[in-house]
């Protein structure tokens, strides 16, 4: 069918991961889409930094204008932040480039106006990397779970706390000592208090939310408390009493709407969730036709992470994102929230 012209913003983590991926799943991307993929541009902040990957230099730039003014076909951002991602961002759905993102921050904080912007130019806005990780929970919603209603949803939705809680409970030692190793693993987000205080899962239930409600979820509705209270010593006394302590992100319907927590929580051992370790995150959909579904597998990390972010390229490349509906669009157009309301 001929190419595809591709920028990436970011060559971290996750644009290390999608680019490799990129270069070493050429010929199955090829052969399922018809597609040879191109990438014209990467952005980064600092072009004298050492890169640990085999990649031609002169792709990358530090000037968003070469990437939007360039061969563009569909940006992937991965830089995080929520700017320059979120300018960049508008302009390209504004010119009809196709958009992927794996930022939380910025569709938790920003996706209802990026989605408007994005369907009134005929463009796509794609962010399954900005849920738990390789987990494919956003398709799930936006896809799948169209003729159910969604009663609740529950989960592990930070892989470097789960990382964290596991290892504390597993050798003993302290969370800050085992948050270097979740950095040096690529989990933790560039500013770890986003990790360790809730804020990264509670943008993630926000986002998952917004999709299962058709709703806009102001963050200040989501109750939040991180791990850094915990000590080693609190795992350990629950390990004794049969129980695992966890980061649960939670979207329950109550009388008065919907009630939204992060929290760590005391799971019993015999709880599915109690027995997701290290980097897994897992997602509970509690729907009223199907019932209970659950899905785990990796929730951060640069293959799980590049995995989301190609499979919404080729998503669109196969067609298969435009069967996806409008989500988010009742609060643009109304700019009420009524957690009952059938989308
Ligand atoms: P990272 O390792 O810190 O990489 C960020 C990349 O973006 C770097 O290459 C950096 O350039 C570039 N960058 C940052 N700010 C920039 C700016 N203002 N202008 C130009 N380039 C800029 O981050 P990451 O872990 O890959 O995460 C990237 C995004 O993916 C974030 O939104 C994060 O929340 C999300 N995410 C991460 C994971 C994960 O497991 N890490 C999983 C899911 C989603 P330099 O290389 O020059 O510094
Ligand atoms: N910092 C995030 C986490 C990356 O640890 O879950 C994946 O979104």
């Amino acid at each position: 069918k001929g190419s595809v012209r591709v920028a990436i913003l970011g060559l971290g983590t996750v644009g290390g991961g999608v680019y490799k991926t990129i270069q070493n799943n050429r010929e199955t991307i090829r052969k399922r889409t018809g597609y040879e993929v191109e990438v014209t541009a990467i952005l980064v902040r600092d072009l004298e930094k050492e890169r640990l990957l085999d990649i031609d230099l002169a792709l990358l730039t530090q000037n968003p204008e070469d990437v939007l003014n360039g061969e563009l076909d569909v940006l992937i951002e991965v830089m995080g932040g929520l700017e320059p991602a979120n300018t960049v961002i508008s302009q390209a759905l504004r010119s009809g480039r196709h958009v992927i993102t794996a930022n939380k921050e910025l569709m938790a904080k920003h996706g209802a106006e990026l989605l408007a912007i994005a369907e009134e130019h005929g463009a796509h806005l794609l962010f399954e990397a900005s849920v738990a990780g390789g987990i494919p929970v956003i398709r799930m919603l936006q896809g799948y779970l169209t003729a159910n209603r969604v009663k609740g949803i529950s989960g592990i939705l930070n892989g470097t706390c789960n990382y964290i809680l596991t290892e504390m409970a597993r050798t003993g030692r302290e969370y800050a000592e085992i948050l270097e190793d979740a950095k040096a693993l690529g989990y933790a987000e560039a500013d770890p208090t986003s990790d360790v205080e809730g804020y990264d899962a509670a943008y993630k239930l926000a986002i998952l939310t917004n999709l299962a409600y058709d709703a806009k979820i102001d963050l200040r509705q989501i109750e939040r408390e991180g791990i850094t209270a915990l000590q080693a010593a609190d795992l350990e006394l629950a390990d004794r009493h049969g129980y695992a302590i966890k980061l649960i992100g939670s979207a329950r319907e109550s009388q008065g709407g919907l009630q939204l927590s992060v929290r760590p929580r005391l799971l019993p051992k015999s709880h599915p969730l109690a027995n997701i370790n290290d980097v897994f995150n897992a997602v509970t959909i509690q729907a009223d036709v199907v019932g209970e579904l659950t899905f785990s597998g990796r929730g951060a990390g640069e293959f799980p992470t590049a995995s989301a972010v190609i499979e919404d390229l080729t998503a669109l490349l196969t067609g298969e994102s435009a069967i996806r509906r409008p989500v988010w669009k009742r609060i643009v157009n109304e700019g009420v929230y009524e957690p009952n309301t059938q989308p």
